[in-house]
């Protein structure tokens, strides 16, 4: 979390985002029907060789919107997404995707369904930009459905979409931690689910590619219906991007609702221990949270000579995750 003034963003475009004009909406899965839940899970447990680590999840997510996941370090947020993601099988309740039971669903057909971007993806071994992305059409695939020029258009908008079609020829393991981010992205576009569950898809990249990304998921949930739920670490950016912000501590839920009802001085003292001052600007609405914590440079003090060569303004910088 950091003090982070939310820098203001092309919003409200008339269109999909992106060089290629969007996502087809062809391709995908049919739009979901708007309204009601999407995921749910009901008083679900999860941890790693018998140590519990969520227990009692309760949840729903809403569908067609853009719910963002907010927590300290180590509270438990990738594992939640682990177990909607069905990578962690809990040891008590259930996870149901459209009322059906995550669990007993088949492989493929939750791979159709739900696009997992986990927070620290493995890149194998001398695969290019291109190879990674095509990727995320596997579970479309089959034995009697090869690869089809409807394939390669999603990969193409994927591409695009994300601004690595210059990259699409290199090595993944050989890009920035940015660009690498921003395939891993295009991949998981490039499945087309109806659902997209992204685990700190901003970490590593810079505020402007931070703001496109974000961008690109309001979009997705306004113009498609994709429901996104996605674990965020700067408040600033969840309030402002989320339609429902869930707040993690310990493995347990502290706080959800709508981004105004959770992110008070309160919660967020409860949730990060930490003491804030939270502000919400009118009238768009946008946050901003200092974090009051013992110290503060001494040029920021009232009255205190300006440095040579100090900046005039003290802006806040980025939102790093
Ligand atoms: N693969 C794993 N094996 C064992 N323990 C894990 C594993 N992944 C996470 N944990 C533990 O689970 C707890 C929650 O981790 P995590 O869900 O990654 O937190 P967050 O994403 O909120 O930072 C931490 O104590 C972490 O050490
Ligand atoms: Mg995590």
């Amino acid at each position: 979390m950091t003090a982070v003034q939310t820098p203001s963003t092309r919003h409200a475009p008339p269109a999909v985002s992106g060089p290629a004009g969007g996502m087809g909406p062809d391709a995908g899965p049919a739009a979901p029907a708007t309204g009601g839940t999407a995921l749910v899970a009901q008083g679900v447990s999860l941890g790693y060789q018998g140590r519990p680590v969520v227990e009692g999840l309760d949840l729903a997510v809403p569908r067609g919107q853009v719910t963002a996941v907010v927590g300290p370090n180590g509270c438990g947020k990738s594992t939640v997404l682990r177990g909607l993601a069905r990578l962690l099988r809990p040891t008590a309740g259930q996870v149901l995707l459209d009322g059906r039971d995550l669990h007993r669903m088949p492989t493929r057909q939750v791979a159709r369904e739900v696009g997992l971007l986990p927070q620290s993806p493995v890149v194998p071994d001398g695969i290019t930009v291109a190879e990674l992305v095509s990727r995320g059409r596997h579970p479309h695939r089959g034995l009697l459905r090869q690869w089809t020029r409807d394939d390669d258009r999603v990969v193409a908008e994927a591409l695009a979409v994300t601004g690595t079609e210059d990259l699409a020829g290199r090595e993944v393991d050989q890009l920035s931690g940015g660009q690498r981010q921003r395939v891993w992205i295009a991949m998981v576009l490039a499945q087309r689910t109806g659902l997209l569950l992204l685990d700190e898809p901003t970490s590593f990249l810079d505020i402007a590619h931070q703001v496109e990304v974000l961008d690109l998921v309001r979009d997705l949930s306004t113009q498609q219906g994709t429901t996104v739920v996605m674990v965020l670490h700067d408040l600033a950016m969840a309030a402002r991007y989320a339609d429902h912000l869930v707040a993690v501590r310990e493995g347990r839920i502290a706080a959800q609702g709508a981004p105004r009802a959770v992110v008070t001085a309160e919660t967020v003292e409860q949730v990060f221990g930490v003491r804030c001052r939270v502000r919400w600007e009118e009238p768009d609405g946008d946050l901003t949270v200092v974090p009051v914590g013992r110290h503060r440079s001494t040029s920021a003090r009232p009255g205190a000579a300006a440095r040579p060569g100090a900046a005039a303004t003290a802006t806040t910088a980025g939102g790093a995750s």
